[in-house]
């Protein structure tokens, strides 16, 4: 896990990230959202169990947990989810109900906790709406970003990552070019299929997360301070027409692997 860090006065992020060697870093993000009914946006990575549980009862008693947003099912956003599920057993779970229904295949999810949404939804949480929406990019058909009207954020879930040089918590801190291309990188990885979008429907997409008018992006894998949607739209408009993304081969795969255990 890396230093926690507040983006506005209710929005915590619980960040790590998993290096790569040649390649750079991937930063996943966890966040805690105090609402008066506090939300909990993913759950991180399993290897980090005991570092995350510290990090979020740094932020948040788990016991005060009223939501438990899972974005998608994916591992890197529910690798602490039973364990959050049991320190905060007044938290629902929000999430896709297919997603839910999956993920009750790998531990006894209780299923009566969950609050299945879908695209559209608004979700009180006391002071403030969540509204629901699918993410412009995405991995996997579970995905769902939320809005708080409050604070203004947009929670993009994979939408707006980026594979970058280093850890960093600041957008400022990178160089231009390092942020176009980390994005472009990610995108390509993340979404391959928008090679086969078709280029209207797929900015008539966009125009429709401009018209939110978000105060700031939290995306699961960018650094979320300074994360302002004009300086990261027109990046992911472009990609459509980038290169697709080429994955490792087997012995690209094994010099990364062999670079990791070098350390
Ligand atoms: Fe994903
Ligand atoms: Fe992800």
């Amino acid at each position: 896990m890396d230093r926690s860090y507040q983006v506005s006065p209710d929005v915590h992020v619980l960040p790590t990230h998993l290096p790569i060697p040649g390649v750079g870093v991937i930063l996943v993000n966890s966040f805690v959202l105090l609402a008066r009914e506090p939300v909990l946006i993913d759950t991180g990575l399993a290897i980090d169990r005991a570092d995350f549980m510290a990090a979020l009862e740094a932020v948040v008693d788990p016991a005060d947990l009223r939501w438990v947003w899972i974005t998608h099912d994916d591992s890197d956003h529910t690798g602490n989810l039973e364990a959050v599920m049991s320190a905060a057993p007044r938290a629902k779970l929000l999430t896709h109900a297919l997603g839910a229904l999956r993920l009750s295949t790998s531990w006894p999810l209780p299923l009566e906790r969950v609050h299945a949404i879908t695209s559209g939804d608004r979700i009180d949480v006391g002071d403030r709406s969540l509204v629901v929406s699918r993410p412009p990019l995405f991995d996997n058909p579970t995905s769902l970003a939320a809005h708080d009207t409050k604070s203004g954020t947009y929670f993009s879930v994979d939408a707006f990552g980026a594979i970058l040089p280093s850890a960093v918590e600041d957008l400022a801190d990178l160089a231009l070019p390092d942020l176009v291309g980390g994005m472009i990188t990610w995108a390509t990885f993340d979404s391959p299929w928008t090679h086969l979008t078709d280029r209207s429907r797929f900015a008539k997409v966009l125009d429709d997360v401009r018209a939110l008018a978000p105060s700031q992006v939290c995306s699961s894998h960018l650094p979320a301070r300074n994360a302002r949607l004009d300086r990261l739209i027109e990046v992911v408009g472009s990609v459509p027409d980038a290169d697709p993304f080429s994955p490792p081969n087997g012995a690209a795969f094994a010099a990364i692997v062999a670079q990791m255990r070098a350390g």
